[in-house]
């Protein structure tokens, strides 16, 4: 579905919402279960664009996906066939892990390049010069990567420049059939990387220290399938509390995590907001006037980078000038164009974003950009004065199960068209 997102602002967002798996788990639950023939269960998966994509992949690879609800089973044949269509991986970033999980059943896979967000450049050299290590040798041709590791992958040390979720996942999917150990240094700690290695697990797989940065893994030399729920999506739960926040409303979300959620909620406490934890809901109340402050994106657990926009669209309505250090990506700033065009005052410098508060935000027509820059325009629309149009609205479908109906059921006047 594509079309435009419709927002009446200033309401005050009021309610409990619950959330789901997390894209970025359940996603790499799907490259996994290529692992090992058979049936696999995967539970708590969000209907999202992106999962609908990775299940075209799957089924290229001649596995064969079957959807009721939130529950998806994935049945992978005995021999998979090794090579991902072009025309999906240059939609979605994450099906490059298949390069690994193709190589360690097959020992040969032939992946596009991948696409994805617009962030400035995104390479995949850590997953190449890990997958290296290990026994691969790579050809480009023709924007496809031909992979081959003809005497099987063998574990060894591998060391990484920077903690690259995607690249610890790549390594941790060849490992867990590699002959020997692989010790992955500065690996990601993301709690869905530690989701991804659970389930693995699960599967069989020899796995210490996922969720700290040395993980260890001793190669089996056969998984089985397996069934898993996906770790609660703490971004999807992170934008439902700053909507609720800007819209000076409450919110409370129910079935997550907050302990994957503790940098995010400190800022949101720092910027005047009332929050309550239990073990598995979060509740936010905004202030009138938001509070100005600094924050950096890091690695988990600092600041995630995926909450980055909206939390710069709740500082655009700040008494006050906040300094917003972008530390993941070169590029992540085409939304702020987007914000201005709404009244706010906000400009890039460097990977730095400056952040002068203004007393009001006014609706207009403005591009999503990509998913969490048409989540955090979302937020601004909320507060902003009369109606704001947010094109190219498929950009929240990636990322965001019902994102308008959940919106609206909060109380906020928004449609989809
Ligand atoms: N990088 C390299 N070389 C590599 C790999 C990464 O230079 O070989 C750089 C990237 O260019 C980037 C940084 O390292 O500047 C971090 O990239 P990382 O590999 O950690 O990210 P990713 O695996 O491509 C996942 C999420 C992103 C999320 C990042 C950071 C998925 C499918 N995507 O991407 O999620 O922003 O981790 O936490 O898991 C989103 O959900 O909206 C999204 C973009």
């Amino acid at each position: 579905m594509s079309g435009s997102i419709v927002i009446n602002g200033g309401t005050p967002l009021q309610g409990t919402i619950g959330v789901l798996g997390a894209k970025n788990a359940a996603l790499k639950h799907m490259v996994a279960s290529l692992l090992a023939p058979g049936l696999h269960t995967i539970e708590n998966v969000p209907g999202i664009l992106d999962v609908a994509i990775m299940g075209q992949v799957l089924e290229h690879v001649g596995a064969s996906c079957v959807t009721d609800g939130t529950t998806l089973q994935i049945d992978v044949p005995e021999t998979p066939n090794p090579e991902a269509p072009l025309e999906l991986v240059r939609q979605m970033r994450a099906s490059i892990l298949v390069l690994g999980a193709l190589l360690a059943r097959t020992g040969e896979a032939r992946v596009a390049l991948p696409g994805g967000d617009d962030f400035g450049a995104r390479p995949i050299d850590f997953h190449l010069r890990g997958l290296e290590q290990m026994g691969v040798e790579f050809d480009l041709r023709h924007g496809v990567l031909h992979a081959a590791a003809p005497n099987g992958l063998t574990g060894t040390d591998i060391f990484f420049e920077f903690p690259s979720v995607g690249a610890t996942e790549n390594i941790l999917l060849a490992a867990v059939l590699a002959k020997g150990t692989t010790t992955i240094g500065n690996a990601a700690r993301e709690p869905e990387l530690t989701d991804l290695a659970e389930y693995l697990m699960k599967m069989g797989a020899k796995i210490d220290g996922a969720g700290t940065s040395t993980i260890e893994v001793h190669g089996v030399e056969r998984l089985g399938p397996a069934t898993h729920r996906t770790v609660p999506d703490r971004l999807e739960a992170g934008t439902y509390l700053v909507a609720g926040a800007m819209s000076r409303g409450e919110v409370t979300v129910t079935d997550c995590r907050p302990e994957h959620l503790r940098m995010e909620l400190k800022k949101l406490e720092e910027a005047g907001c009332d929050v309550a934890i239990t073990e598995h809901t979060v509740t936010v109340r905004g202030p009138d006037i938001p509070m100005a402050t600094d924050i950096a994106t890091l690695p988990y657990p600092g600041f995630h980078t995926d909450m980055h926009p909206q939390m710069v669209a709740f500082l655009s309505v700040a008494g006050g000038t906040s300094l917003v250090t972008e530390n993941i990506y070169s590029g992540r700033f085409r939304y702020l164009g987007e914000l201005n065009r709404m009244g706010a005052d906000i400009h890039a410098d460097g990977q730095h974003v400056v952040i002068r508060g203004v007393e009001n935000l006014s609706g207009c027509e403005i591009d999503g950009c990509d998913i969490r820059a048409a989540a955090a325009l979302t937020i601004a629309a909320l507060r902003a004065d009369g109606v704001t149009t947010i094109n190219d609205a498929q950009h929240v479908d990636r990322g965001y199960d019902g994102f308008v109906p959940k919106l609206a059921s909060l109380g906020a006047d928004i449609r989809r068209t």
